[in-house]
């Protein structure tokens, strides 16, 4: 057997005249001769000609779809259409075979919706291994974007005591033997003999750690997984979820916006100038998915013309209270054509954020100035008394890609924000220590990894951009 070259290389390289070898899974086999082979190393699939010497009717019999199958042979350039080069195999070897009959998946088109349910061989399809080559290319470029800028990566722990974000949504983590739980004498259930001699849950968010390493660090980020447990069905909430924080000290909120615009743009710039072809695929994977939508639903733009329009155009700024006035004027909210209501001191809804962002400045908007009782305990009380230094990046298409604040230092006001949000103080002495023994003013924020991946990638549901989504119901996989 000849030296095995992954088929991304043979494609980019094209070294003709050379006897190569080559392994991946049938996408398709026409006239009993001509294999389009992928190995996932790229979107690209090399044909390979079954040579006539070597047409035995056996082997023919087990070229079928997603077969797997190592192919030796002279690379050459193609005599037919459609590629440049194709290797002339001399010899095939079957390494799985593909009983058709009994295999879910067929040579057909198939929805996202059926993919979802046999995840184990999804990524063999061209959209499924597009969207993860793309994740992939996204998560390497969150770390080289900070490496760059001089972060610090910090891994923070996935098992906590506290509840980052006051929400209560968190998943409990105990050796406790459900059927049979220590109790105190006053009855609630002992924490104090569980494993840890406490409560303990899956983080929400590594922020408040992130903040004991950016007052000491400087600059630290984040990127691992986080946990919730909300009873959110919709195409972009997941109960595992990943998302990168970075903390820095010394940044106000307008520094925080800077650097969260610039992040964006850079991890998008990234994918185009890395995944190009997979980009195209996805795109074109889109446009005769909206051939069939009425003109209204369709995308305004392109894939990659959206991508492109994003880089290049500066993000819009306002805050939380002229967003509201801009959506009490605006024509669906006069014509009562909003489901929730629009007052100042109510969260925006995912129809509002998409209506600024979509309709009012159809481009990425960041909203600031938050009411403090919408936005969590640590965000930094405004000179207002009545706003806290809250940012949320809003993207098109997906809404909240990102939020984040300038951070609380002052230690009265974040133990009258704890008191007010009713988060307990003792599980938090630590955080308020950190503002009492050399604080400093400091800033951060976390981006949702897969809404990013999704808006990359055009794909209209969180759990297809990751590779085993965990959601209400549903562990599988
Ligand atoms: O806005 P969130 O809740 O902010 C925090 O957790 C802060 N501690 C971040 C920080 O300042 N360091 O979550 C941040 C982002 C959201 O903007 C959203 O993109 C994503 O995380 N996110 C989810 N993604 C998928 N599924 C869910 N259930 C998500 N919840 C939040
Ligand atoms: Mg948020």
């Amino acid at each position: 057997m000849a030296q095995r070259i992954e088929i991304a290389q043979v494609l980019s390289q094209s070294p003709i005249g050379q006897t190569i070898t080559v392994k991946g899974w049938v996408r398709a086999f026409r006239n009993n001769r001509f294999i389009a082979l992928n190995d996932g190393s790229g979107p690209g699939n090399l044909q390979v000609v079954i040579e006539a010497d070597q047409l035995d009717e056996e082997l023919v019999k087990k070229i079928k779809y997603h077969a797997c199958l190592s192919a030796t042979g002279v690379l050459s350039a193609s005599q037919g259409a459609g590629q440049d080069i194709e290797l002339l195999a001399q010899e095939i070897d079957i390494l799985g075979e593909n009983n058709l009959d009994e295999y879910p998946l067929q040579p057909k088109r198939q929805t996202v919706e059926f993919l979802r349910q046999k995840a184990h061989f999804r990524m063999r399809t061209n959209t499924f291994g597009a969207v993860f080559r793309i994740r992939h290319s996204v998560a390497f470029a969150v770390h080289k974007f900070y490496n760059d800028n001089g972060f610090f990566y910090l891994h923070t722990p996935i098992i906590t005591g506290s509840d980052a974000e006051g929400a209560g949504e968190m998943f409990r983590v105990t050796t406790l033997d459900p059927e049979n739980l220590p109790r105190t004498e006053a009855g609630p259930i002992d924490w104090s003999a569980d494993f840890f001699g406490r409560a303990t849950n899956l983080t929400v968010s590594g922020q408040l750690q992130a903040e004991i390493g950016a007052l000491a660090l400087g600059k630290v980020y984040t990127f691992g997984p986080t946990f919730r447990a909300e009873y959110s069905n919709t195409p972009r909430h997941l109960a595992e979820f990943w998302m990168i924080e970075p903390e820095m000290a010394f940044y106000d909120i307008h520094d925080n916006m800077d650097l969260a615009e610039a992040f964006c743009k850079y991890l998008i710039q990234y994918v185009i100038d890395h995944n190009y072809a997979d980009l195209e695929a996805l795109d074109q994977r889109l446009q005769e998915e909206e051939k069939n939508l009425p003109k209204e639903k369709r995308r305004p733009m392109g894939l990659i013309e959206q991508l492109r329009f994003v880089t290049d155009n500066p993000f819009e700024r306002i805050t939380y209270t002229d967003a509201v006035q801009l959506l009490q004027q605006s024509k669906p909210y006069k014509k009562g054509q909003f489901e929730f209501p629009v007052d100042w001191g109510r969260d925006l809804q995912a129809e509002h954020e998409r209506y600024l962002v979509e309709k009012e400045f159809q481009k990425p908007v960041i909203v600031r100035n938050y009411p403090k009782e919408i936005k969590a305990f640590y965000m930094r009380l405004n000179e207002d008394q009545k706003t806290v230094a809250a940012m949320d990046v809003l993207f098109p298409g997906i809404g909240e890609v990102i939020g984040g604040s300038q951070r609380e230092e002052r230690y009265d006001q974040l133990l009258e924000r704890m008191h007010e949000a009713h988060v307990p103080e003792e599980d938090l002495w630590w955080y308020l220590e950190l503002r009492k023994f050399g604080g400093a003013p400091h800033s951060g924020f976390g981006l949702g990894f897969e809404r990013m991946v999704q808006f990359i990638t055009g794909m209209s549901n969180i759990r297809d951009v990751i590779a085993f989504p965990r959601t209400p119901g549903s562990a599988d996989f």
